[in-house]
């Protein structure tokens, strides 16, 4: 049952277990709290499990959130993840993940990162430009290791997300076209004791609710495979990246699981009979609904043009809303449905004007010292907090079965 409101009060319910207030946390901590919801976040991967072909391994997008106790989860489903740097295979290392399932993406791995990630034997490294399957030539013949290696192909779709997490479009800096194939099969012949192309990966962007940019991705892509296969590459994997995106707007989960259902159906029909294992990079649709941040007004401000609810929780703490415009619901932990409504925005203490969690938000007249929710803050929220203004961060707190780890 994830978030929701029981007696009044902004709880995390779980079946066959006592429902944790909000309200207690906050007596407890008394500081601004990004509060987990586990049994969401395993529910999500075990449906994200069923989604797809049987022969599909879920490789958790870790940069949404790489709390220990999720990454502990993640290893005991015996899932993988999706890494883009060295500090996260070691996070997802230590949390018990088996390196033979961590794929690793990003434009800027630095030698010391593929050497790093060849050491301890993750899966395959997904190759970003020419330049770096070099690099991953010379550091895997250096170690005499092999190294497997999938291609990111940038299949030039424009889904419909905000601007700044598209990455699958043909300006962006991620991804190669096929233009590059030529010079890559060069690079892999000169190296090929050491370095086998095993792939061929896909990550468009992030927070896409159409499915038809995914899917003309891949159809886009499944050629390319097809024909290095016959070249006689050992291709196994296909790997068709994350961006799932969540229903920041209502309350409204269900949406998300037949969103991926939905998703999961249409790509096992489009990879046919191909002896693909399938591999699926979700980060926000895992973790996103299954987070909130919990955040003190400090203040009322009126002047005669806005009402202003400062709140102790910013852009430092939750950057999504400065970041891309971001909507994220906000309601006060304890319903009060006595008190009139008024209009507010809900500001941080930054020293920015963009410092905004949401502008012109309805709620039950708010007063100093009340508790709000940040809904849906589980994905890319904490990892990206910061102490701008020396402030500190924010603390978090994971439920499961009734309890807080
Ligand atoms: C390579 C790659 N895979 C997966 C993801 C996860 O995306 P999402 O959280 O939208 O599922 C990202 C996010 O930026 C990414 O860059």
């Amino acid at each position: 049952m994830a978030f929701c409101f029981e007696k009044d009060q902004l709880v995390i319910a779980s079946e066959g277990f006592l429902s944790v207030t909000m309200q207690s946390i906050v007596q407890e901590i008394g500081k601004p709290t990004y509060v987990y919801d586990l049994d969401e976040v395993v529910r999500r991967l075990k449906h994200l499990s069923g989604a797809f072909t049987e022969n599909t391994t879920i490789h958790y997008a870790m940069k949404a959130n790489s709390h220990p106790e999720i990454l502990k989860a993640v290893a005991q489903l015996g899932l993988g993840v999706d890494v883009v740097s060295e500090g996260e295979i070691r996070l997802a290392l230590k949390a018990g993940v088996d390196p033979g399932k961590v794929v690793f993406s990003g434009v800027g791995k630095s030698k010391s990162e593929i050497r790093h990630a060849i050491e301890v034997g993750i899966r395959q490294i997904n190759v970003e430009s020419v330049g770096e399957l070099r690099r991953i030539g010379e550091m895997a013949g250096s170690l005499k290791k092999v190294c497997n290696v999938a291609f990111r192909m940038n299949p030039d779709v424009d889904p419909d997300t905000h601007p700044y997490i598209k990455t699958g479009f043909r300006d962006n800096k991620f991804g190669m076209d096929e233009s590059a194939l030529p010079e890559l099969e060069e690079v892999l012949k000169a190296n090929s004791e050491y370095v086998h192309l095993t792939g061929l990966t896909l990550h468009i962007g992030s927070q896409i609710r159409e499915l038809e940019s995914f899917l003309d991705a891949i159809q886009k892509t499944l050629p390319i495979w097809d024909h290095l296969k016959e070249q006689g590459y050992p291709l196994e994997t296909f790997d068709i990246g994350g961006g799932v995106g969540i229903s920041y707007t209502e309350e409204n989960p269900e949406s998300d699981y037949a969103l991926i259902a939905e998703y999961g159906a249409a790509v096992n029909k489009l990879l046919g009979d191909r002896a693909i294992e399938l591999q699926v990079e979700p980060g926000r649709v895992v973790v996103g609904r299954s987070g909130v941040l919990l955040t003190e007004v400090q203040y009322i401000k009126q002047t005669p043009y806005k009402n202003f609810a400062i709140v102790n929780s910013g852009m430092h703490h939750l950057m999504r809303p400065s970041l891309y415009s971001a909507y994220h619901r906000v309601e006060p932990i304890e319903k009060y449905t006595d008190r009139p409504s008024m209009v507010y925005d809900i500001v941080g203490p930054i020293c920015e004007s963009s410092d905004v969690i949401g502008h012109d938000r309805s709620l039950p007249r708010l007063e100093e010292e009340q508790w709000l929710a940040i809904r849906d803050a589980g994905a890319y929220g904490f990892c990206m907090a910061n102490t701008y203004n020396a402030h500190e961060l924010p603390e978090e707190v994971v439920v499961s079965e009734g309890r807080k780890l």
